[in-house]
């Protein structure tokens, strides 16, 4: 029988703060295939994580198929905006949420995988995180300065995180991000530079696809989620009404879950997918297909 095992391999997760996202969902499924997963976590939202784990709240989400509980290898900082420590501004370095935790940039991220596990430990990156502080002003008026934080959040991040961690990834290793179809379509509601970002990101898939397999022989793709209601999908104000739309007009005519992106994403970085890369793969129940909203002029 044909199935995905991924036993023996390892997977970071990076944009793991709660279990409602797509980052849990798919270190989730990653897990149940057999591979040990690591999560990343931005650094104001890792006390509240750890809380979160240690007081059971998330007991339910974490059960696994045969009964025991979704353990993480390690759970490390890192703040996806800076590359080395010397980055990032003393305020925040000095900032309690940050100054205890050790480097939380993408580089000290690198540096703490290597100390745990060697020099080629990794076979699975996903990169689940973004942040655009202005989402919420349309393009036209979002300030320099919220244009630039959200493409670097939530785009160059991904290109930091492959410079860094794609060397310590083994040959057949697989690279997944998260885009949405406001990088090619117009989203309403969806501003801040975030479609500009998710654009970004979907043609840096591509040509890190190119580069890191010439480099690496690894695998880079990106899967184009439907609307689902996540903490960091809460801050654009209208996600509810997103999700309702969606569910309303897609081909599929249901509410799409996280888990079905889990599983989109075990497959993406599994063996099945080996000739699959620099490809943006759409799992959101068939909504970019369509072209007129259901109950338009028919
Ligand atoms: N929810 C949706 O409707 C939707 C749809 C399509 C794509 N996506 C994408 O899915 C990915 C995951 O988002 P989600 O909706 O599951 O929400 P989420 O809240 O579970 O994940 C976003 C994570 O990014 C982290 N983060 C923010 N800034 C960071 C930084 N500078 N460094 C490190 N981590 C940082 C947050 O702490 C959070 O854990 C994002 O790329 C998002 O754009 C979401």
């Amino acid at each position: 029988m044909l199935s995905i095992d991924l036993t023996g391999r390892r997977a970071l997760v990076a944009g793991v703060a709660d279990e409602a996202g797509f980052g849990f969902a798919i270190a989730k499924a990653l897990a149940e295939t057999g591979a040990s997963v690591c999560v990343a976590t931005w650094p104001p939202a890792l006390n509240i994580f750890l809380n979160l784990m240690e007081r059971g709240k998330i007991d339910d989400a974490r059960r696994m198929p045969d009964g025991s509980l979704l353990t993480f290898e390690r759970i490390y900082p890192l703040d996806a905006v800076f590359d080395a420590l010397d980055d990032a501004p003393a305020e925040i370095r000095e900032n309690k949420r940050y100054r205890d935790v050790g480097d939380f940039s993408v580089s000290g991220l690198a540096a703490r995988i290597v100390a745990d596990f060697g020099e080629r430990p990794l076979d699975i990156l996903i990169h689940s995180l973004a942040n655009g502080p202005e989402v919420r002003k349309p393009l036209i008026e979002t300030s320099r300065a919220g244009y630039l934080a959200a493409v670097s959040a939530s785009a160059y991040s991904l290109v930091s995180m492959v410079q860094r961690l794609g060397p310590l990834m083994k040959p057949g290793g697989a690279v997944a991000s998260l885009t949405y179809l406001a990088g090619e379509r117009v989203i309403p509601g969806y501003g801040g530079g975030m479609s500009t970002a998710k654009a970004a990101l979907e043609s840096d898939t591509r040509v890190l696809a190119y580069e890191a397999g010439r480099a690496y022989g690894i695998r880079v793709n990106t899967i184009s989620a439907g609307p689902l209601a996540s903490r960091a999908a809460s801050a654009i104000g209208i996600i509810e009404r997103m999700v309702e739309y969606c569910q309303i007009n897609s081909p599929l005519p249901e509410a799409l879950a996280a888990r079905e992106v889990g599983t989109a994403a075990a497959f993406l970085c599994s063996p099945l997918a080996s000739a699959v890369t620099g490809t943006t793969l759409y799992v959101d129940k068939g909504y970019h297909a369509m072209g007129m909203a259901v109950g338009g002029p028919q």
